[in-house]
């Protein structure tokens, strides 16, 4: 064991760590990925440090041509190869072997509490934004879908029974709306997010009184956090996009389990594109719609992560500790997967076949038995009763073996005698859809409404 040159902290130690805590420690792998947010930060730290006159302009510039050198090193993946403690390290030990001892007076009046805080919030807003793409993208897939089969009829389900008859467009645009409220949740955490810590120290405040509404402008922050112990013990931003991205994860699943059921032979209601399935090792005619599967099992670990997460924070004292480190590798991959979810997704949408026939064909005229319950209504008849009514013509259509409206006259007459010509009016599925026309309903003219307010929604 040799004292690590690289510390950042070595000086009050005489002995080296311990290799099974450096392990677990090391946090370099997960935080990599904030080098540029932690070059950026650095930037911004060192215009402030000049700016109370902690640097000379001079000094100021050698170390953003240094900064620069280093994001150059690290763009091209010095720290893939680099073993330092974590990001801050790494680049504070770049920065030092571009421009000498200089390098030391980065860190004046900063610690790492308040830098990492800062860089988990720029790279949230900027994943947020990603997603919030990737998002809108699937919606576009799912409304152009929906165009597409405007006039193409298909059974609702409840309790994965058949219900009643809806335009194929009206089940798409049912998995547009929860995208419209992800992308809500998203907004609304990349606005909590854009609060700057930086100038908060390890918990007390900076020793040099920086100009933090400028540093905040100058990173993109809407505002500046109000209380330094706050600011560097705070993860609801990372929580809240962890939470708006698990909920989306949800709903690509909801997506991703109808597709499963509308593709499978049984139904055949829609055919997945090739390039989104794989086939059996042993079974040669398989084809498996993994993309739809992966996209469901994966949601299931986003929501474990966002548990895990609030689980760390529930009994952490106020100010850092050292926990909070472990729920970064939860907000990356949180956030890696559900956007290549919602990728993966609008490739699917974008290659399914529509096959109305079998929709049509799934269509039964028991689905209808609702309207001709409103049908009695309108003649008058208590709801309740045609309800009643209604049921009582199911069970002798079932009895004879036949569908309800070709139960004999005399048999529907002697059931109540409004029925024979309720049935003659009840016409087809077509006509049950567009009996529907309220905000919200199955009617041509509703859909379209819908269908104009999600693209307007969804616009790129
Ligand atoms: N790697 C650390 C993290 O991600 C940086 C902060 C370290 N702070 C400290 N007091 N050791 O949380």
């Amino acid at each position: 064991m040799t004292k690590d040159p690289h510390l950042l902290w070595g000086g009050r130690f005489a002995e080296p760590m311990d290799p099974r805590l450096d392990r677990l420690n090391r946090s370099l792998p997960a935080d990599r990925r904030l080098w540029r947010e932690d070059v950026a930060t650095n930037r911004a730290w060192v215009a402030a440090l000049e700016a109370v006159g902690v640097l000379t302009g001079a000094e100021r510039a050698q170390l953003e041509d240094g900064l620069d050198a280093v994001a150059a090193q690290l763009e091209a993946g010095a720290a893939e190869r680099a073993d330092d403690e974590d990001i801050h390290s790494l680049v504070e030990r770049l920065l030092g072997e571009v421009v000498g001892p200089l390098a030391g007076k980065l860190h004046t009046g900063r610690s790492r509490n308040d830098q990492v805080a800062t860089d988990l919030r720029l790279w949230t807003m900027r994943a947020i934004a990603r997603l919030d793409g990737a998002l809108a993208a699937l919606g576009r897939a799912l409304i152009a879908q929906g165009r597409a089969g405007l006039d193409v009829l298909m059974p609702s389900y409840t309790h994965t029974q058949r219900a009643q008859p809806v335009r194929f467009a009206h089940w798409a645009l049912a998995h547009v709306w929860p995208l419209a409220r992800d992308r809500g949740r998203l907004e609304d955490a990349r606005r909590r997010a854009s609060v700057l810590p930086l100038g908060s120290g390890a918990i007390a405040g900076s020793g040099f009184s920086v100009d933090r509404v400028g540093l905040a402008a100058r990173l993109g922050f809407a505002a500046v956090s109000e209380n330094s112990i706050d600011a560097v013990g705070d993860r609801d931003f990372a929580i809240e996009a962890v939470f708006a991205a698990s909920l989306a994860g949800m709903h690509l699943s909801r997506l991703a389990e109808d597709l499963v059921l509308f593709s499978s032979a049984e139904f055949g209601f829609v055919k997945v594109a090739e390039p989104f399935t794989t086939g059996s090792s042993l079974m040669p005619q398989k084809r498996n719609p993994d993309a739809l599967e992966l996209v469901r099992g994966r949601s299931a670990q986003l929501l474990g992560r966002l548990v895990g997460m609030m689980a760390a924070m529930k009994a952490l004292p106020s100010g850092y500790q050292k926990d909070l480190q472990e729920n970064n590798a939860a907000l990356f991959e949180t956030l890696d997967a559900a956007c290549a979810g919602a990728e993966l997704m609008t490739g699917v949408v974008q290659g399914l076949t529509l096959q109305p026939a079998r929709m049509a064909a799934a269509l039964d005229a028991e689905m209808l038995a609702t309207d001709l319950a409103d049908l009695l209504v309108r003649g008058g008849r208590p709801f309740r009763e045609a309800h009643e009514l209604v049921g009582a013509l199911v069970r002798r259509a079932e009895a004879l073996g036949l569908p309800i409206h070709r139960v004999p006259a005399a048999e529907a007459a002697a059931l109540s005698p409004e029925l024979p010509e309720a049935l003659g009016r009840l016409g087809d599925a077509e006509a049950a859809v567009e009996r529907r026309r309220a905000a919200g309903g199955t009617a041509r003219a509703a859909v379209e409404v819908q269908i104009d307010a999600a693209a307007a929604l969804f616009a790129a």
